[in-house]
């Protein structure tokens, strides 16, 4: 199965993935944590989506599609996964579209005041991405990944302007494709407020 998971920052894409992989023993490509990966590594890529990525802004469709043509070649992505966080723009779901059509398009539905709760409590893990919530799903010990003891630290892009900043973009960029995809009969709309597990019972009747 070949899934999309759509949705503004903060409805829980990543949180979804990591559960819902684990299930159905699929990839979960997310371009964040790749561009994020690279920003790390200090790699040509990196450098050049660093200021991109921190401002809330969006990386060139030419980069991001080129990231994720090569991403898709790798063997465990050849009978399925969940792309998480791609296509953000018409151009990218055009060019997704004629490289390997998605089955399904997840689109989580959150109301805005929850999404700016929710990232200005967010924590990731620096080392392996684990995504943990200050007021919701701490790590046991503070500052420390329960499941790599990497360091639990707050994203660069969930700072007030940058998160209005993504809720922008993700409305005039993003939002369109529910509509684009709704038009093509692939698309599952999904109430994304509730327990992490609650939600993905939810997405798993929606898909049975
Ligand atoms: P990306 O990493 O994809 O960020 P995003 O879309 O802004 O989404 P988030 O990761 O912020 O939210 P999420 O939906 O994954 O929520 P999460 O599960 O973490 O992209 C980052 C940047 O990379 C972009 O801004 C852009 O610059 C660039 N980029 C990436 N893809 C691109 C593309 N295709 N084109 C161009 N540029 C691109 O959950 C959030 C919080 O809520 C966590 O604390 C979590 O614990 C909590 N939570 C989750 N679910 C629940 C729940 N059900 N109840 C309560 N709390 C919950
Ligand atoms: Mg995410």
């Amino acid at each position: 199965m070949k899934m999309i998971f759509l949705g503004p920052p903060g409805a829980g894409k990543g949180t979804l993935a990591d559960l819902a992989v684990e299930e159905r023993k699929l990839p979960h490509i997310s371009t964040g944590d790749l561009f994020r990966a690279a920003v790390k590594n200090e790699t040509e890529l990196g450098l050049k989506v660093k200021g991109i990525l921190a401002s809330g802004g969006l990386v060139p469709d030419d980069l991001t599609i080129a990231l994720v043509k090569e991403r898709l070649s790798a063997p465990d992505a050849a009978s399925g996964w969940i792309l998480d966080g791609f296509p953000r723009t018409i151009p990218q779901a055009e060019a997704l579209e004629a490289l390997a059509p998605a089955d399904r398009v997840v689109n989580f539905e959150v109301a805005d005041e929850v999404v700016v709760g929710r990232l200005s409590t967010r924590r990731v893990c620096r080392a392996c991405g684990k995504i943990y919530n200050t007021k919701t799903m701490p790590p046991k010990k503070e500052g420390v990944c329960d499941a790599c003891g990497g360091e639990v630290y707050t994203r660069d892009d969930d700072k007030e302007a940058s998160i209005r900043t993504r809720l922008e973009n993700y409305r005039r960029q993003t939002a369109p494709l529910i509509q684009w995809y709704g038009a093509r009969g692939k698309l599952l709309t999904i109430d994304g407020v509730g327990d992490p597990k609650v939600v993905l019972e939810r997405f798993n009747k929606a898909l049975a």
